[in-house]
């Protein structure tokens, strides 16, 4: 009896940075489920945090084609991770990226046959192809953002970048093709608020998503039914575009699936614990009465929109649940209550450091998500069916906001405002009027994830793709 073909071997290489890991794991989980075996590569620091958490340690062991590969990303495991750090760890790992390939693809007994790399490390698109291995890029943001990053160069053509100033803030940008009746300047990514084009930053996004287009296919954490007009306009350009999501959703639909496979992931493939005395509170409030405010991994708020915030809220009347990371505030120290509002907030909120969002966001006691708009908090809500009150901070949130609001009509946009006045309103605003929309949204957002839908063919067609390689 001939013996069963050897799996196809992906290598997986994230950015070391939690919005990243969390859904290029799940990408991972998805490809391994379906038995191609993987190696993900994680930063040393990365992978000490989350195997921290058991469930997630046994998750992947339970995996019999999946393997993490640890580097170092130049710096000691107990650094802060604060300032600079993120160049510093950039290029150390861009200068190991070359024989760290290279040792992948010489081990005789694991052949690589295409590797997917993270959509901003670009770099490694020159070493895979010396190398004669397939690369493939994935992008963590979502597929408007991604059109409008690559529309860069077409805007500062047609003068619409720089932007002159706060008066044009909400002149209509008409350099981002198929999204001219919904971008403003104002929703542009924030990149693009730089007044100097030569601005380093400026010019390396955009480097690095216009390079996108030289991997042999790109993958989007997207849904074709919610984002049509972009995903069109990226196909122009990049024809081998594979949108599969939302990633979370499709994992929890393909698991469900098959009678042996493992339970659902219960939550995010997250660097915190979660505390989860926040569920209890929940139980013990009435169906569709909490606003959920969190910011996501990264943001920081200064103490006066925190203040500001805070009173927004407890003026609404509304309760509420809210997770204050300890590293949340930009002035540093521990985001504690105003003592003005203490009072109010024992009475009608609860505050934890991390919460189990997945769930949270499903839970029948939240009503609405005030949130900052990372796509994977975004895409969390949209399958949630929650309505979203947006409080974008930085890069691709600008743009998820105005979809949330103006393409989708599931929430309002807050963006560049934090005023107590304003929160106080607009809270009571997100509340109930959009649940005919929010549930549409969410149907097509689960149907593009079940079997025959355009995210579950998507991923079949990505898998056959792979699988052609090894000939
Ligand atoms: C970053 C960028 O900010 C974001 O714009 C980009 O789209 C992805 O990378 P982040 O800011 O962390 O990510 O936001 P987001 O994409 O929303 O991811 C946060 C993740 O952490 C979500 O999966 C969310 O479920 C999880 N989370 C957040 C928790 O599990 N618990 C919490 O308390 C807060």
């Amino acid at each position: 009896m001939d013996p069963p073909p050897v799996p196809p071997h992906i290598v997986i290489f994230p950015l070391a940075a939690q919005g990243h890991v969390n859904s290029m794991l799940k990408l991972a989980e998805l490809l391994t489920f379906s038995g191609l075996r993987i190696t993900f590569i994680n930063s040393e620091h990365i992978h000490h945090r989350l195997l921290q958490h058991a469930d997630i340690q046994a998750r992947f062991v339970a995996y019999p084609y999946f393997r993490f590969k640890i580097i170092s990303d130049g710096l000691p495991i107990d650094h802060p991770r604060t300032g600079n750090h993120f160049m510093t760890a950039f290029n150390y790992v861009k200068s190991i990226t070359k024989p760290l390939f290279e040792e992948l693809v010489a081990a005789p007994d694991r052949p690589v046959t295409c590797i997917i790399v993270d959509g901003i490390l670009t770099f490694t698109i020159d070493v895979a192809r010396d190398l004669g291995v397939p690369i493939i890029a994935f992008r963590t943001i979502s597929a408007s953002s991604f059109w409008a990053y690559f529309c860069i160069p077409r805007m500062i053509e047609k003068g619409e970048l720089p932007i002159k100033g706060d008066e044009d803030m909400d002149h209509i940008v008409t350099g981002v093709p198929g999204m001219q009746d919904i971008l403003r300047c104002r929703d542009l990514p924030s990149v693009c608020r730089v007044s100097d084009l030569s601005d380093w930053f400026l010019q390396y996004v955009t480097t690095q998503t216009l390079q996108t287009a030289r991997a042999r296919a790109l993958i989007l954490n997207s849904v074709d039914q919610l984002e049509g007009p972009a995903i069109s306009q990226i196909r122009t350009h990049i024809p081998n575009l594979y949108t599969i999501g939302p990633l979370h959703s499709h994992l929890k639909s393909r698991l469900s699936s098959s009678p042996s496979s493992p339970p659902p992931p219960s939550a995010s493939n997250s660097l915190w614990e979660a505390d989860r005395s926040c569920i209890s509170w929940l139980d013990e409030q009435p169906p569709k009465s909490v606003i959920y405010v969190s910011f996501g991994s990264v943001t920081t708020i200064n103490r006066h929109d925190f203040t500001e915030l805070w009173h927004g809220l407890v003026n609404s009347g509304r309760r509420f649940l809210w997770v204050v990371r300890p590293d949340s505030l930009a002035e540093g120290g521990p985001g504690a209550v105003p003592e003005e509002l203490r009072e109010a907030t024992a009475e009608r909120g609860c505050v934890v450091g991390w919460a189990p969002q997945e769930e949270v966001l499903h839970h029948g006691a939240v009503a609405a998500f005030l949130t900052h708009s990372g796509w994977n908090s975004t895409l969390e809500s949209v399958v949630a069916g929650k309505p979203m009150l947006c409080w974008p901070f930085f890069a691709d949130q600008q743009v998820n906001s105005r979809l949330v609001s103006h393409a989708w009509k599931v929430g309002l946009d807050m963006k560049d405002v934090c005023d107590r006045v304003v929160v106080e309103r607009m809270a009571n605003g997100v509340m109930g009027e959009f649940a005919a929309a929010g549930a549409d949204v969410a149907r097509r957002a689960r149907e593009a994830v079940s079997e025959g839908g355009s995210s579950w063919d998507n991923l079949d067609r990505l898998i056959e793709d792979i699988r052609s390689m090894r000939t």
